[in-house]
Formats: C-alpha cells, structure tokens, sequence
C-alpha cells in the first residue's frame, strides 16, 4: 500500500500546528505535508518537536500564487488536503479587506483547482477537507444556536472571506464531484495562538501591567473550545466525516467577554502572586469593534452523535493550562511580540 500523502495547509499557525503534531505523531504510516507562508502568524517554533520527524516535510509557498501550487501537487502527489490556512483576525480585516480576499478566497481556490486536476478521473480515496469558522452563520441575537443548515450570514470581512471560501468547496463538489468535508468550529484559545486574539493579548498584557482593551460594554459573547480539541475533531472529521457534509464544532461553553476576562485575571492574580483583584483594575473599557458580532454559539450534537466526538477538557482546566503554557514560555511570546508587534499593537489601539 502507498503512504497516504496529506497536505495540511497553515500548519505553522496556531490551530495548524497541533493538528501538524497530532497527524505526524499519531499516524507515522502518512507522510504530512505542511504548506505554510509564514506570515506574521505563521511560527516554525511552534512545531520544533516534530520538525525532524520522518514523516514530515515543511513547504514555504503563498496559496495566492497558484502556478507553485500546482506544481506543489505534482511533484508531491497529495492525495487529501486539510485546508486550515487563512488571513483570520477580524480586526485585520476591517483595516486590510483584500488580503483576505487573497488568501481565503483565491488561495482557497487555487488549491481546489491544483486538487481537481491532479485527482481528475480517479477520485477514489481523495478528500479535500476545509477548515471553516462559526462565523460564516453571522451573529445570534434572540438566544438558539448555530446549526449545520443555519443560513450563512457573514458580517465582517473576515467571515464574508471564509463563507465564500465555504461555497466554493461545495460548489466544486456539487461541479467536479471533488470529494470534500467541511467544519465550522467556535473560538480557539490554548498554546501557540498570536496575541492579537484575546485570550494571549490579554495574558500578556496583564503580565505587563498593560490595559486590557474590552471592546464596548463586554457583553459580546463567545463559545470556547481549547485547542487540542479541535485538532482531536479534525481528525476525527477527516477519518470518518461523510463526503460532502459539515460538521459544527463547539464545546457548548459560552462566555460573556467580561466574564471571561475576569476568569483571565484572576487566574494570572494567582500564578503571579498578585493580590486579588489587582489584574482587574487594568480592564479599560474602548471604542467597540465595528459591526461587532454579538453573540457565536456552536450546536455540536452531529459531531458528537455521529462521530463520537466530545471535548476533553472543561474550560477552567483548559484556562489553568493555557495561562500556565503562556507563562512559561516567555521566550515565544517575546520573540512574536518583537518587530513588527508593536507597530500593529499602536496602529490597532491608539486610536481607540
Ligand atoms: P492563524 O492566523 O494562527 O494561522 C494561519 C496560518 O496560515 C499561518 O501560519 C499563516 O502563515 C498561514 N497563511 C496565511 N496566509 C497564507 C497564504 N497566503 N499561503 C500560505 N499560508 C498562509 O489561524 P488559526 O487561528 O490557526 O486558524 C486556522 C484556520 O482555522 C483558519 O482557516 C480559521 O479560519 C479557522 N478557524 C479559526 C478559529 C480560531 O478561533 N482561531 C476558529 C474556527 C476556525
Ligand atoms: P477575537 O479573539 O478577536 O476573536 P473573534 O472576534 O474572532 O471572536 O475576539 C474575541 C472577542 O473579544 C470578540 O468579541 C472581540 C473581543 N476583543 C476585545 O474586547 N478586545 C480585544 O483587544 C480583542 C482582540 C478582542
């Protein structure tokens, strides 16, 4: 039997590099390949425990240049796609909307073309799976949840770029008959995330006596999954997800900002030895986020009904556990907060 041949794209990301981890450690019989620009976001040390693994191979290549592309599928002969590569910071995208076109859309694109002609007349055992976000559904504001078949109504360009991304997979299923499975999963918080999201942003602040910026009153709510959760569905989505259908993922675990934000503070509180309450006194309240989303929440019965899935982690654990990586990894958060971080942390917050 020939080694499977998975490319995963954005496997030096945050949600890319723990499934890049579990993929490479948990099947030594696929070879992984992992796509990666390296962008701002991309961060080769996220993954030095595997990079000399022999089952792994990194690829530098932008997703926008397509030519490269497909002669990445034909000299490495991929026979599934785990597409997790993406522009996907909200803000980023109310500021620089074409980058995201660029990459979500076209770069979404031009993987799906190099796929349809490399696996044209034998699609047997080829999967193009697509890693997608809740926020293509748009925002809940009378209570109910996200379901699968809940109409996409994406709101910042950032989810406008992921649901077009969404279409394009099931059109080129619906078109070409490329065999593709989809998931749409809630927020990520855990190791590795790029401190321009709020839960790294916030613990680093907070170590640096900085103001936490909580966008509007706080009350936005978010339904949070630790991360080695949702790289333990991806695999589980990839393995035994059936052709053609989504999948949600969400810990059914909702947080007002504020809420959460305290729970932040308190944690760091104690594993700093600061009395209680000192953290909180940083909370600052700012201009809120244009077109602020007000409410994500995940229905996950069909990944846990029809795949067995469920999170492994309740959330006080996997905040104890992430504050306590952040904390002793000072190194990485200095090193991604270096250069170009700060330029973006004025540009962003000045003016707020
Ligand atoms: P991230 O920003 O941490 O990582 C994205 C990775 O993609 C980086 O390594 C970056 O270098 C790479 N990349 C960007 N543009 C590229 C290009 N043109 N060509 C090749 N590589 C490129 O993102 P993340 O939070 O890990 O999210 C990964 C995926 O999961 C995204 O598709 C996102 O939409 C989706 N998602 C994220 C969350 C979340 O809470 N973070 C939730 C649900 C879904
Ligand atoms: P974020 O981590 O950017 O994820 P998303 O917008 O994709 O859900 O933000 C999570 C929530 O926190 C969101 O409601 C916006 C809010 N937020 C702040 O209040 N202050 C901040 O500095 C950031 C980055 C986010």
């Amino acid at each position: 039997m020939t080694k499977r041949s998975i490319l995963i794209t954005g496997g030096a990301g945050f949600i890319g590099s723990h499934v890049v981890r579990l993929f490479v450690n948990k099947y030594p019989d696929y070879h992984i390949y992992n796509l990666d620009k390296l962008t701002y976001a991309g961060n080769l040390k996220n993954i030095t425990d595997i990079e000399n693994a022999p089952n792994y191979t990194f690829i530098k290549a932008d997703l926008v240049d397509a030519n490269s592309i497909n002669d990445l599928f034909n000299q490495y002969q991929f026979d599934s796609v785990i597409h997790l590569a993406a522009e996907s910071h909200v803000d980023r995208s109310i500021t620089n909307p074409l980058e995201f076109v660029m990459t979500n859309v076209v770069g979404t694109v031009n993987l799906l073309n190099a796929a349809k002609e490399l696996w044209k007349g034998n699609m047997d055992g080829k999967l193009f799976y697509h890693v997608s976000t809740d926020e293509v559904y748009g925002s809940l504001h009378d209570g109910g949840f996200f379901l699968e078949n809940t109409p996409y109504d994406p709101q910042s360009p950032y989810s406008a770029s992921k649901a077009s991304s969404d279409h394009f997979i099931r059109a080129y299923h619906n078109t070409y008959k490329i065999p593709v499975v989809l998931s749409n999963c809630s927020n990520n918080y855990g190791p590795n995330q790029f401190p321009e999201k709020l839960i790294p942003l916030f613990i680093n602040n907070i170590r640096n006596n900085k103001p936490l910026p909580v966008y509007g009153k706080g009350e936005n709510v978010r339904d949070w999954l630790y991360v080695v959760d949702h790289a333990r569905a991806i695999d589980d989505v990839f393995h035994k997800g059936a052709i053609g259908e989504t999948y949600n993922i969400g810990g059914f675990n909702e947080w007002t900002n504020i809420d959460l934000i305290k729970v932040i503070c308190s944690t760091m509180d104690r594993k700093l030895g600061r009395a209680e309450g000192e953290s909180e006194k940083l909370i600052t309240y700012v201009t809120d986020r244009a077109g602020h989303d007000l409410r994500y929440a995940i229905d996950a019965n069909k990944i846990m009904k029809d795949l067995g899935w469920e999170p492994s982690l309740q959330f006080e654990e996997g905040i104890d556990k992430t504050v306590d990586w952040y904390l002793n990894n000072q190194q990485w958060m200095d090193e991604v907060t270096s250069g170009d971080y700060a330029k973006y942390y004025d540009n962003m917050y000045a003016k707020r």
